[in-house]
């Protein structure tokens, strides 16, 4: 029997929300396999680490139409622009924004990407959160929207298998990045997230990388629909 096959080399790669914590990792792995990475975002890098960079708010359909028509070839999609702001999700309009954000921007991009992944065959990775599996007293948009990415995404895979593309979600733990500053800052609610992770630390971006590049490999051909926590053990504690 050959090796499993974990190459991305030569993959195109767009990553929406690819300026913040997470799409930067997933950017910077990508294309040390091997990939040509774009990155999209409603804001710049704040350092010109040399990533092809899109301006995109996933909140506008046309904004997501225009960059699929600009974009000759892409194999690889991963939804990664998210928000999140405490207190303010019970306001309906600011539920409406964050719910856009996570799962309409979701909905765009794979929409609008469809034609692409099913000329070259290839994959669709969404985010997730914990809050995909646990409700958040503080923002039930980013809550409701982890929940749903979830559903959305084994939705998307049955509908796309017909046209070779996978879908599939990592929903990751608690990782150091903008997103979760407020939270990290916030010492009774950063004592009850470490005082339940076995690990007892927050992660690192770069942590998660590896799972990416993963589900984008050959090696993952048979994972589809699937949402997988890379969490450091939080879901089983
Ligand atoms: N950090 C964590 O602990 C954690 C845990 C679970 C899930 N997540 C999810 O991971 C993803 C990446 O988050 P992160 O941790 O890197 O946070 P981050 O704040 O560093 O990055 C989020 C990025 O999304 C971009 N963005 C926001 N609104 C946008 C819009 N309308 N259009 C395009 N881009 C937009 C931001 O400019 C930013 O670059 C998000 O979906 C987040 O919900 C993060």
């Amino acid at each position: 029997m050959s090796a499993p096959d974990f190459s991305v080399s030569g993959k195109h790669v767009l990553i929406s929300g690819g300026a913040g914590g997470i799409g930067t990792a997933f950017a910077r792995a990508f294309r040390s396999a091997g990939a040509h990475v774009t990155i999209a975002d409603i804001k710049p890098p704040a350092t010109d680490e040399g990533f092809a960079f899109r301006p995109l708010d996933v909140r506008s359909d046309e904004a997501v139409k225009a960059i699929a028509a600009g974009t000759k070839r892409l194999d690889v999609l991963i939804h990664c622009a998210g928000r999140l702001l405490r207190h303010e999700e019970h306001k309906p309009e600011v539920f409406m924004d964050v719910v856009d954000i996570h799962l309409g921007g979701n909905m765009r991009l794979a929409s609008a990407f469809r034609p692409h992944l099913a000329t070259t065959k290839g994959c669709i990775i969404n985010i997730g959160s914990m809050y995909s599996y646990f409700g958040a007293s503080m923002i039930p948009g980013y809550a409701a929207a982890k929940t749903a990415v979830v559903g959305l995404t084994k939705s998307l895979a049955l509908a796309y298998v017909e046209d070779g593309i996978r879908v599939n979600a990592i929903a990751p733990g608690w990782i150091r990045t903008e997103i979760s500053r407020i939270g990290r800052e916030n010492p009774p609610f950063n004592d009850k997230v470490l005082a339940r992770l076995p690990t007892h630390r927050w992660s690192e971006p770069e942590e998660l990388a590896g799972t990416a590049v993963f589900l984008a490999s050959p090696a993952a051909a048979l994972i589809n629909g699937a949402t997988i926590p890379v969490d450091g053990g939080y879901v089983a504690a």
